[in-house]
């Protein structure tokens, strides 16, 4: 019922020249099982938008506010204009770099769906969390701020990430029960504000997945893809990555 998506989170990798070039390597190799996706920097993402035919191309970040004067910041007006359908939002990275709050995300998300752009929205507690056994109380408390007061019909089309801080670049990825079982909490938590509708977001797990665990994740059933960092960087490894999830 629910497609799943994979999206590579470039972060901050790749000029536009490498953008084409990876995006003409791997376009042939896509089929229908999942969405594929690639989250480019800002400066590649016409580029990778006038190149992509199958692939769907992202956003990593935006701001909330139509125009105005924050110096260095991109509204989602003129994301639009580059053609992307979906934007990253409330990535870890963000969040502990960019000091990125709940009360922001929440105003992405909903400035992204009143143009349309999807939003994929990341949760994901540190190491210490994890480790005192307060995952779900993180990632219930993140979903019940970024996900406030949206209507019930843009909820199915939102893209969750679950990203556990500890696994992502570490090469230390959750188990897949981990992953599961917290992303069917965070279903639940969904479930909870917005009824049955949580059932038709998608859900990623992100945190060292590639090739070679990609496939145990998506056997999972609320595992719905993911969001895969340093192993979508190169096109053959991402090819490999397309060809496990056959
Ligand atoms: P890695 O796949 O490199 O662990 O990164 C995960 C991530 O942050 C994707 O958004």
């Amino acid at each position: 019922m629910r497609k799943p998506i994979i999206i590579g989170n470039w972060k901050m990798h790749k000029t536009c020249k490498e953008t084409i070039d990876f995006i003409q390597e791997v376009e042939p190799y896509l089929n229908d099982h999942c969405t594929y996706g690639i989250a480019a920097p800002f400066t590649a993402l016409k580029d990778a938008c006038n190149h992509a035919q199958k692939l769907v191309v992202a956003a990593q970040n935006c701001h909330y506010e139509d125009h105005g004067a924050f110096t260095g910041e991109i509204s989602v007006g003129m994301l639009k204009e580059t053609g992307v359908t979906y934007c990253i939002v409330g990535h870890s990275e963000r969040r502990q770099m960019f000091n990125e709050s709940d009360e922001a995300v929440n105003l992405k998300v909903k400035a992204l769906l009143a143009n349309g752009i999807i939003p994929i929205v990341c949760v994901g507690e540190s190491l210490e969390a994890f480790e005192s056994g307060k995952t779900n109380e993180v990632v219930e408390g993140q979903i019940a701020k970024d996900l406030k007061d949206l209507d019930t019909e843009d909820i199915k089309k939102l893209v969750v990430a679950y990203e556990p801080i500890w696994a992502i670049g570490t090469g230390k990825s959750a188990t897949k029960e981990i992953a599961e079982a917290t992303i069917a909490t965070i279903r639940q938590a969904i479930a909870k504000m917005y009824g049955d509708v949580s059932e038709e977001v998608r859900i990623q797990y992100g945190g060292s997945v590639k090739a070679e665990n990609i496939k145990d994740y998506l056997a999972m059933p609320d595992i719905d893809g993911a969001l895969i960092g340093g192993a979508s960087l190169k096109a053959d490894s991402f090819k490999a990555i397309i060809e496990a999830t056959k």
